[in-house]
């Protein structure tokens, strides 16, 4: 099995996860008919997310945070949500990449995912 460490991993890490995204029942629809999303644009975005979390190179320069409140409004993202996410984020990390960096993208994922998931709960309180 291969290390996570290149802009190349990453960009095949993030195409087979959509891929499975796409296609999954509980989120697909976000990507899909929530929000309708330009992969052209979101792609190469996650691309440098994730290439600024594990590498340290600053591409990404958006708030990843925000991005997820409209979508919250439209349709609450929920608990059950983040865990669908995590659990497709970590079988195709699992099924591709091996070392520090792999299990980085896991721990990583989880502390985000899980922090977006109170802060999507809170807001939907106000
Ligand atoms: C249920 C879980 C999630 C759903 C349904 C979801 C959905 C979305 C959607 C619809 C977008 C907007 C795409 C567009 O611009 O057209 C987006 C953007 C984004 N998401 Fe998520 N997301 C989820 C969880 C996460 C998690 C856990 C992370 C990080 C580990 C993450 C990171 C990002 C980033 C970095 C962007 C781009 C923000 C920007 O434009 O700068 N998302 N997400």
């Amino acid at each position: 099995m291969k290390k996570l460490e290149s802009r190349e991993d990453i960009e095949l890490l993030v195409n087979a996860f959509y891929a499975k995204v796409i296609d999954d029942e509980t989120i697909g629809l976000f990507f899909k008919d929530i929000v309708k999303v330009d992969w052209d644009l979101h792609l190469p975005k996650m691309y440098s997310f994730w290439e600024t979390i594990l590498f340290g190179q600053m591409s990404y320069k958006g708030n990843p945070m925000s991005m997820h409140f409209p979508v919250n409004k439209i349709k609450a993202m929920e608990k059950h949500h983040f865990e669908r996410w995590l659990q497709l984020w970590k079988l195709t990390i699992e099924e591709n990449f091996t070392g520090e960096n792999a299990s980085m993208a896991i721990t990583k994922s989880e502390n985000i995912a899980n922090l977006m998931s109170y802060k999507m709960e809170m807001a939907r309180k106000q």
